[in-house]
């Protein structure tokens, strides 16, 4: 997809000839307001260099803050990331007169608020100076015009650059060492070594390359005089005359490789100007133009066009430049996910969707991942993995990709190894000092709970919301065992895809609402003192990671059925999520990911009307134009993608071939699909208030469904014709949306029979773990008394169990013999 560069001068006059729609895009949109946009130079979707200018305080993420001094334009940045700053390095600062220490951290101040478009920065200095920016995928193109009369043009490279951060927990970053060699010729060449950021990885190399356009004398430093660890070094490169152009490549392997990409792909005589029409003719050709609609409001346009761009920024597309021995050269790879977490519920199905050629080289970059490291990725950067905030999110991601046909040139036996190494083996510990339970590289770090208890206790860190997710990975290990015929897996896995039931406290109230989501204790009891509205710090260590009881409660998109049969009736359902939504409550945080299904939840109960009215009312009071416009850290693109899909009027459920029905934004809205495909989505009768689906047809037939599958629309192409209206009506009268992990014939199903046999369960499985841990006699005695107990609880399980599996379905016949055999087994170890 990424021609090369000598083939351009074709695109770009093959796009010309198209519409241009980078008009349409605001770079600085999401860069405020904790959205943690990067503002800087993408020169082609997903490239490894990202151009633009770095704050010189601590913490900024994505190096851009608007009224901070500027310590250099750096090559290396993330976008949309909270946690800590990564990368800031490869960069040049552009300097007047003498420079006594080019390593004293120097910083310059801006005369006015940047200007940039689409594969454009200028950023114009207090001190006259003013730069341009540009970039290919591999390489930065730095323009430097020096006021006259004011000093002699100079720029300065320092290795030892990067974003800096006091975070404690080994979040920041540091410099280990660099080297750099300057040349006669005037270029440059030199490696840095840098340390730790929000992945927490080790020592990792960047390689660079640098060529001046004009000649240049240059004198390089090194400060032997760094107190606390290795030299920094650096060098100043000084200039006659005022312009000055600059081209710098960066590479994970080699200097050589640093200079051949720069020279592959920025020669000698490309312009700023070459680099900015490429730029645009490619985001045309390869993003832009796959989403066309006959809209003609710009700032919805704007809203669209800049949404796409947001969510095809990271990860970075860095085939070719693995530094691993074991990666084969030619394998796709790719790197900086923040993380997939982030990404797999809505960025990861709508890449497959417009970008079905990079969708297969991500599945295969993290199973190669597996291959040569041991895991998938959740988090990662700089070529390594970290951090695990909930499950293995990859798992969830590698399931959509089957379940909806995609094989290409994927190993799926190695993918679904991938993904059985994530269920079943717990990651060696990191000693993370934010969760020391266990890793948070990669993997799920709470599996052994998981695995023998079938929950997941408070010994572990964000022990409930772990839980939640681990259930949704089982779920996708399921959906490929059973696809790949392995049948006596995809039975065990979706029995423990239902073990988020392990964690129901049906008796835990709040807001009027009875049923929520638990931790359970180390004994393995529910937690009674819970309140459902907090999460507490709703951190690392913490019993629910960035998201509320009331908000995970929710989220076992694959067993919904059972979720509603808790709450006992469609409307207390229904009353649970407007409480949920309802803003004044202040439960539903938008602008973190474990919310992104609830306002469409409604479609379960055949209410879709209410998933329209909740959704809407996110997308317009929670997002808008500008640099203010997303509701909180854009993460890699997911927020955009959140609304994307509101735009278009589906919601994917990630992991299954469901996607649910809403109400679309356009007229007219056409995704090409690839390959002569297309999703044709129309609507009459819609505007501001007039959101409401009256009827539809999919695919010419009229459709009373709130849902469609993969195949309906996406397979071979299909269309969707809404007729919308200002009115709430009741049109979606035909079958719900699957619940594939509710299966079995539900009614009847007496919860207080359920509710016994379950807790016999867990206490059986707790005393028999308690038993393992005996070390003295003292201990042995305790248990002793505690006989009569297990007799007893024998008794009630057995007196409450009828027999009859068709009654009580959900206590599986697994579950009955290990009731039995955990209860022999207990009683036998105290004779
Ligand atoms: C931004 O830069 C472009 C290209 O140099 C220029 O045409 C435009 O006038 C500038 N806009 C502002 C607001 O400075
Ligand atoms: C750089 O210096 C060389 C040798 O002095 C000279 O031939 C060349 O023209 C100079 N180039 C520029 C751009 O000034
Ligand atoms: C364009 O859409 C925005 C957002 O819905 C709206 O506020 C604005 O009034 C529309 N502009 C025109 C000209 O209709
Ligand atoms: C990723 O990069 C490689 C090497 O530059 C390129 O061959 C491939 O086409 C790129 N992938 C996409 C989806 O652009
Ligand atoms: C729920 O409350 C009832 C009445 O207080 C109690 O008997 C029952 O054991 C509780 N159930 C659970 C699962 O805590
Ligand atoms: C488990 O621990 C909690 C508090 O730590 C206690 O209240 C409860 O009674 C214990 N339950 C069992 C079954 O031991
Ligand atoms: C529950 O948490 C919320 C939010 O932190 C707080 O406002 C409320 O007072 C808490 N309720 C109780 C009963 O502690
Ligand atoms: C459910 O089972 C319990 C005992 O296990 C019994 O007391 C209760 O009456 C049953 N409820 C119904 C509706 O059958």
């Amino acid at each position: 997809m990424f021609t090369s560069f000598l083939l351009l001068p074709l695109l770009v006059v093959s796009s010309l000839a198209q519409q241009d729609y980078t008009q349409y895009v605001d770079v600085f949109f999401g860069t405020g307001n904790g959205g943690n946009m990067f503002p800087g130079v993408v020169g082609a979707p997903f490239a490894p260099v990202k151009l633009g200018p770095d704050a010189n305080i601590d913490n900024v993420k994505s190096g851009f803050d608007p009224s901070s001094p500027i310590s250099g334009f750096s090559l290396m940045h993330e976008t949309g990331t909270g946690g800590a700053p990564k990368y800031g390095t490869v960069s040049q600062l552009p300097v007047l007169g003498n420079v006594d220490d080019p390593l004293a951290s120097l910083s310059l101040t801006r005369a006015k608020p940047d200007n940039a478009s689409l594969g454009y920065y200028q950023t114009s200095l207090s001190n006259g100076i003013v730069v341009e920016l540009a970039a290919s995928e591999h390489a930065g193109f730095f323009k430097y015009t020096f006021p006259p009369n004011k000093g002699q043009a100079g720029v300065v490279v320092d290795v030892s650059h990067f974003l800096t951060s006091k975070l404690p927990n080994n979040l920041g970053q540091s410099y280990s060492r660099g080297s750099m060699q300057t040349y006669p010729d005037g270029h440059y060449t030199g490696s840095g070594t840098y340390h730790g950021g929000w992945n927490l990885a080790p020592d990792w190399t960047v390689y660079f390359c640098g060529r001046f356009r004009s000649n240049s004398t240059s004198k390089a430093y090194i400060d032997g005089t760094f107190a606390s660890g290795p030299v920094k070094v650096g060098a100043v490169f000084q200039f006659d005359g005022t312009s000055v152009a600059s081209r710098v490549g960066f590479s994970f392997i080699s200097t050589e490789k640093a200079c051949t990409f720069l020279d592959e792909e920025i020669t000698a005589t490309t312009t700023l100007q070459n680099l900015v029409d490429i730029s645009k003719a490619k985001w045309n050709v390869e993003v832009f133009s796959k989403v066309r609609t006959t809209e003609k409001n710009t700032t919805l346009l704007g809203q669209l066009y800049t949404s796409l761009y947001g969510m095809h920024i990271l990860p970075s597309n860095r085939t070719g430049d693995n530094p691993n021995t074991k990666w084969k050269a030619t394998d796709p790879y790719y790197d900086d996910f923040y993380t997939l977490w982030d990404l797999y519920r809505c960025t990861t199905p709508l890449l497959q969707i417009l970008q079905p050629n990079m969708y297969e080289e991500l599945i295969r970059s993290v199973i190669g991942v597996f291959q040569t490291e041991g895991y998938m990725p959740d988090g990662r950067s700089s070529n390594f993995n970290g951090r695990s905030q909930g499950g293995s999110s990859a798992d969830n991601i590698l399931a959509d990709a089957y379940i909806k046909g995609v094989r290409g040139k994927i190993d799926w036996n190695a993918g679904y190894a991938a993904m059985v190494k994530d269920a079943e083996v717990a990651p060696p510990p990191n000693n993370d000092p934010q969760g020391k339970d266990s890793s948070t590289k990669e993997g799920r770090g709470a599996l052994p709970d998981w695995i023998n208890l079938g929950y997941i206790t408070t010994k572990f860190t964000r022990s409930a919301s772990r839980a939640i997710e681990y259930a949704g990975n089982d779920f996708a290990l399921y959906q490929v065992a059973s696809g790949m015929g392995k049948t006596k897996d995809a039975d065990r896995y979706l029995a423990r895809s239902r073990n988020w039931r392990n964690h129901w406290s049906p008796n835990t109230t709040s807001l009027g609402t009875q049923g929520f989501i638990v931790p359970r204790r180390r004994n393995g009891s529910l937690a009674t003192n819970q309140n459902a509205t907090s999460c507490g710090g709703c951190y690392w260590g913490d019993d629910y990671y960035e998201a509320k009881p009331w908000e995970y409660s929710v989220n076992a998109h694959h067993d919904l059925a059972t979720l509603i049969k808790y709450d006992g009736s469609d409307n207390a359902f229904s009353t649970r999520l407007n409480t949920l939504l309802d803003p004044k409550n202040k439960l539903a945080d938008m602008g973190n990911e474990p919310s992104f299904g609830s306002p469409y939840l409604y479609n379960f109960i055949n209410q879709q009307s209410l998933s329209v009215k909740n959704s809407r009312q996110i997308a317009k009071t929670q997002y808008s134009p500008g640099p203010a416009g997303l509701p909180g850290n854009s993460d890699a693109g997911a927020m955009q993608s959140w609304l994307l899909w509101n735009m278009i009027g589906l919601y994917p459920l990630t992991g299954q071939t469901t996607f649910l029905i809403h109400s679309p934004w356009f007229s007219d809205l056409t995704i090409d699909l690839g390959n002569g495909k297309n999703l044709h989505v129309t609507s009459t009768g819609g505007s501001d208030t007039a959101i409401y689906v009256q009827s539809l047809k999919v695919n010419g037939k009229a459709w009373n469904k709130n849902w469609v599958s993969w195949n309906d629309v996406f397979a071979s192409g299909g269309t969707m014709e809404f007729v919308l209206g200002p009115e709430m009506k009741n049109w979606d009268t035909g079958d719900l949306p699957p619940s594939p992990a509710s299966n079995g014939d539900q009614t009847g199903i007496n919860f207080t029979t359920w509710w016994l046999w379950r807790s016999g369960l867990f206490w059986l499985r707790n005393r028999r773990s308690d038993l393992e841990n005996i070390k003295n006699d003292d201990e042995a005695n305790r248990m002793a008394q505690s006989k009569d107990d297990i007799a007893n609880a024998r008794a009630e399980i057995a007196k409450s169990d009828d027999g009859d599996e068709k009654k009580s379905p959900i206590v599986t016949s697994d579950d009955r013999s290990e009731i039995s055999r955990e209860t022999d087994e207990v009683v036998d170890v105290k004779k």
